[in-house]
Formats: structure tokens, C-alpha cells, sequence
């Protein structure tokens, strides 16, 4: 039977992050979508995850982006013609930046348009890129990532390189990540390219301890999506009633994080009642890590070819670099 969903009184609420959230709460299992994670609150936990020791993942990236800067410039150049670098989830850019210094420090002709979920970042990159990087062209769009791409790649008649980093792609399941990388091959033209990040199937140990952080940083991340939920959407979940859980498959490569309820309880979501059951848990997030062989068969699937591979020293991380066929 089809999930009703009450109409809500709330005018200013977001009406598909309400809708999200109540599909999602009523489907079996409970499930919340990784995306609305981000809102001020969250991207903060996240740069504070991102600086924690145990996740490897940013080091990584950032030692390819600092050390190799200088060669990823060059595989995105040699056609020497403009381009557009449209970068999907861009965050905080701390990693990109270095990128962005590289290609503006060799002259490259270039516009920089970051795309994210979150407004509050896509401001502060509008609002502080330009004091560090005076020479950047700069425009955001704030939305889900294929949304704004149909926006971003009109933005002018200049090739596109597309910066998809920090193993976002891991957010999805295999044959989701399939299907998105197939999409994003079709929003683009033949030789335009794609710079994307995994992670790499590593030690279990090391990958379920990058989410699983002894500050508890990682849980809070999780919290903060119900107390979002609360405030924007008028709710009534007790925080300390739901735990963090996250376990690592070393055979499927799948990283994934619920929450867990505490007890049975009854959550108000403006009208809708919600139950959950002592130890239900909501499926939160993936974080899909790949091997090698892995990263070739998707990129062959959707309709790219190799260019080049950046790993850093550990071989922990990969940026790939591809391009239409
Ligand atoms: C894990 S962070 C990575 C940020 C950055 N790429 C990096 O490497 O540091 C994920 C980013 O993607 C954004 N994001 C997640 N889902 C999105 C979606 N469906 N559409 C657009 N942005 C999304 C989030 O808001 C967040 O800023």
C-alpha cells in the first residue's frame, strides 16, 4: 500500500526533504538519504570528521591534490582550449583548492563552478574563494547534483571537466554509482572529462575505524540529521534515544552506518506518527569502497576511457582520471 503523506500545516518546510524523510521512515527497512546530511550543522561535523585521525580518506586525497596538482593540471590541459570545471559536492573545497591554484598559477583559461546540496557551502566558497584566489572565475549552484548540472553545463560553450572528489561516488550503492556515472556521461559531450575519486578496499580495521571515530564525531554526524529533522520539519525525535552503529563488509566493499533505537518509541514528524521498535535501526549511509579491477569495469560500463590514475603513496585513494568516448 502506498505511504500517505499528510499535508503540512509548516509553509516554509522543504517539501522533498519532507517527503524524503516520511517515505523513507516508512519503508522497511527505515532508511534516510545521506544527502540531507549536509545542512550548517552538518558540513561543520563533517570538516570536523574530515580532521579526525582516523579518517585516512581526506590525507589521502589531499597528498594527491598537493603532490600532484602540477599532473592533473597537465592530463586536463593538453587539449589546451578553455573549459569549465564544474565540481559535484564540492564541500568546503580544501582539496580542490589546490587544483584551482595550479591551473591559475600556469595561466589556464578556466570557470570554476562548484555544485552542492548545501547553500551554506556553495556561500562560503562564493564568499571566501575570491580573497584567496583573486584571479578565479567563480559560480555556484546550490541543488542536487543532476539538477545543477543541467544548469552548470550551460553555463558556456567551453568544454567541461567534471571534479567529482572525496569517494562521494562511495555514497551510492554499485549499481546506483553505475547508473549516475552513466547519466553523467550523457550530460557531457565526447572528450570532455571526468576526475573521480574512491576509495580503495584497504585493511577492514582501518576502514570501519574511519567510521566509527572514538570522538564520536561520526555519531553526531548521524544525530545531527534527526535534530534537522526536528527543527525544520517540525519533529519530536530524543536524540539520546537512537546509537550509532557501523560495520564494514570486507567482501561487497560496503562501509555502512544506521542508527539505532534504544527502545520502542513513538516519533512525531508534523502530523505523521512514526514507530520504532527497541534495536530498529535506519539505514543511513553507505560508504562503497572498490578495488582496481572494480574502478575499470564502472568506468568501462558508462561509457568513458582511462586517462590516468593519481594514488597516493599507500595506494589508499585514487582520483581517476576519464574522458567521453
Ligand atoms: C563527503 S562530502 C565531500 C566534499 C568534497 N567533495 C570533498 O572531497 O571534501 C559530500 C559533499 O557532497 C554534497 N552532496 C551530497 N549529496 C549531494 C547531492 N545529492 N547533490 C549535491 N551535493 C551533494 C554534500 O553537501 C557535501 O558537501
Amino acid at each position: 500500500m502506498d505511504t500517505i503523506i499528510a499535508a503540512e500545516p509548516v509553509a516554509q518546510i522543504n517539501k522533498q526533504f519532507f517527503a524524503d524523510v516520511i517515505n523513507g521512515l516508512n519503508s522497511i527497512p527505515k532508511k534516510l538519504n545521506s544527502k540531507y546530511f549536509y545542512d550548517k550543522q552538518g558540513d561543520k561535523l563533517f570538516q570536523e570528521i574530515m580532521a579526525s585521525p582516523e579518517y585516512y580518506l581526506t590525507n589521502c586525497e589531499m597528498e594527491i591534490l598537493t603532490q600532484q596538482s602540477a599532473d592533473i593540471a597537465a592530463s586536463l590541459t593538453q587539449q589546451n582550449t578553455p573549459f569549465d570545471l564544474i565540481e559535484l559536492g564540492a564541500g568546503d573545497a580544501t582539496k580542490s583548492i589546490h587544483l584551482l591554484q595550479q591551473l591559475i598559477r600556469e595561466g589556464v583559461s578556466f570557470n570554476y563552478l562548484p555544485l552542492d546540496i548545501s547553500a551554506n557551502v556553495i556561500r562560503h566558497l562564493e564568499d571566501h574563494l575570491p580573497n584567496e584566489l583573486p584571479k578565479l572565475q567563480i559560480h555556484g549552484f546550490t541543488g542536487d547534483y543532476f539538477d545543477m548540472l543541467d544548469q552548470a553545463v550551460q553555463f558556456s560553450s567551453n568544454r567541461k571537466v567534471v571534479l567529482f572528489m572525496g569517494a562521494n561516488i562511495g555514497n551510492m550503492l554499485p549499481i546506483e554509482a553505475k547508473a549516475f556515472c552513466i547519466k553523467l556521461k550523457n550530460s557531457l559531450l565526447r572528450g570532455d572529462m571526468l576526475i573521480i575519486g574512491f576509495d580503495l578496499k584497504k585493511n577492514p580495521k582501518e576502514i570501519l575505524a574511519a567510521y566509527n571515530d572514538s570522538e564520536g564525531i561520526t555519531k553526531r554526524f548521524n544525530l545531527n540529521l534527526l535534530r534537522r529533522i526536528n527543527t525544520e520539519l517540525n519533529a519530536d525525535f530524543i536524540l539520546d534515544d537512537f546509537d550509532h552503529y557501523a560495520n564494514y563488509d570486507p567482501r561487497s566493499g560496503a562501509c555502512k552506518s544506521y542508527l539505532i533505537s534504544l527502545k520502542d518509541q513513538t516519533v512525531k514528524i508534523g502530523s505523521n506518527i512514526l514507530h520504532f521498535k527497541k534495536n530498529e535501526y535506519i539505514d543511513m549511509e553507505i560508504s562503497q569502497k572498490y578495488s582496481k579491477q572494480e574502478i575499470g569495469e564502472l568506468m568501462t560500463d558508462a561509457g568513458f576511457e582511462y586517462v590516468t590514475n593519481f594514488y597516493d603513496t599507500n595506494h589508499y585513494f585514487v582520483d581517476s582520471v576519464w574522458s567521453v568516448k
